[in-house]
């Protein structure tokens, strides 16, 4: 079998050395920075990205997309500081989320960041409120639900008419009254969407950006002219897949969307909110082989990290390609890849191709698990979490 097939070299270089002890995230910045700069160039001048760190909050990768010109979408006081914290300006920061505090909204007008995303008409008044006790005044946009439903997981689609998130097309005039009855402290800025993530096809954003667009001409009647449009994130990559040039054929399909619909649409600011399609490639979850153990049903392949790391296999039925770090030539043979959680769904990946003389002590990669990973790993069985180590210029750190 091929030693790591689908990973870089520069994986495989790092995901077997001794001195890093496993489970470990193992992320590569250059190949990161890589495609944030293919994902840029590649959108109308007009764009401005803002990179979801939800997909990823480590301060490594947040000050790489910080030096890089990016501004940043946050959904909590907690990834505000942060941001902050890594040199993100105020005025590069998106606040997005369902279920903002009043300690949350008074933080993000106390930093006077760019804007809130407004998730109800609730929300809509709190954020004036508040606003109203600091003097100050909020710049908004209003998320809407498009109610375009996507082919990806159901946990993962947000734009459809039964998700919690945005609001309902028929709710913009009382929204606009709430606006107008604000005495100057809420600024009706713009207008946002996110209608799911790990999406491949780009005909449903068309589709949600058309619908949401027609807006503006409601607000125009009331005198508000829409100064930006947030289309949220949501663009997904092949996981059977390593083929990168894939994922840009993607995003190139994606790009020429955005500059159609934009196109005369008069809107002289766009925001992108990506997450997973800057970051997920470029980080591995290396761990080691515990036992083999085979039964007289199945072979297991149990290993020292699970859904405690990584839980999207557990949570979503997600797959991630497993890879042997070591060179074999050994038959290939079917295996379930497990954790030591003391749970069934506890599985890496189920019915996974590795050759049959793997064997306690070998070493394994997760891949593309550098979106939705480390942050999503728990304690759980207090096993402590993964470390996380980076390869830049040759070298870890
Ligand atoms: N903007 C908003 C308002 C969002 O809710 C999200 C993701 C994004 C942007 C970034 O989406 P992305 O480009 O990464 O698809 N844990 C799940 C994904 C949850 C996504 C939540 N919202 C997973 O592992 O697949």
């Amino acid at each position: 079998m091929p030693n790591l097939n689908g990973t870089s070299q520069t994986f495989s270089k790092f995901a077997g050395d001794s001195k890093l002890p496993t489970p470990f995230y193992l992320y590569d910045l250059e190949a990161m920075a890589g495609r944030a700069g293919k994902f840029k160039a590649l959108l109308p001048k007009n764009a401005h990205v803002h990179y979801a760190m939800k997909a990823n909050a480590h301060p490594e990768l947040l000050k790489l997309f910080c030096g890089l010109g990016f501004g940043v979408d946050v959904v909590s006081a907690g990834e505000m500081t942060r941001a902050l914290e890594c040199g993100f300006k105020p005025d590069q920061i998106i606040f997005s989320g369902v279920g903002k505090t009043v300690t949350e909204i008074r933080a993000a007008l106390a930093a006077n960041i760019e804007q809130i995303n407004i998730e109800s008409l609730q929300e809509l008044k709190r954020v004036g409120e508040e606003a109203q006790k600091l003097k100050a005044t909020a710049r908004v946009a209003l998320r809407m639900n498009p109610d375009i439903a996507v082919d990806t997981h159901p946990y993962i689609r947000t734009g459809f008419r039964d998700n919690k998130f945005g609001l309902d097309f028929t709710a913009v005039a009382e929204a606009i009254e709430i606006v107008k009855n604000a005495a100057g402290h809420l600024k009706l800025q713009g207008l946002t969407l996110h209608i799911g993530s790990q999406i491949r096809d780009v005909e449903p954003f068309r589709a949600a950006i058309i619908k949401t667009l027609e807006l503006r001409h409601e607000f125009s009647k009331h005198n508000i002219e829409i100064e930006t449009f947030d289309v949220g994130g949501g663009l997904g990559i092949d996981y059977f897949s390593a083929d990168l040039a894939q994922d840009e054929k993607i995003l190139e399909g994606y790009a020429a969307v955005l500059r159609e619909v934009f196109l005369d649409s008069g809107v002289p600011k766009i925001f992108l909110e990506p997450g997973r399609f800057l970051t997920a490639r470029f980080g591995v979850l290396v761990s080691e082989v515990q036992y083999v153990k085979p039964t007289p049903f199945k072979k297991f392949v149990i290993v020292d990290t699970g859904m405690h790391h990584l839980i999207r296999p557990a949570l979503y039925e997600a797959f991630h390609r497993i890879e042997l770090v070591r060179e074999s030539k050994a038959t290939p043979e079917l295996y379930d890849v497990v954790g030591p959680i003391c749970e069934s769904s506890d599985v890496l990946g189920f019915e996974r191709v590795l050759p049959n003389d793997i064997k306690a002590g070998d070493r394994v990669v997760i891949c593309d698990a550098g979106a939705y990973g480390s942050v999503m790993a728990s304690d759980y069985n207090l096993r402590g979490k993964p470390g996380e180590y980076f390869i830049q210029n040759g070298n870890i750190k």
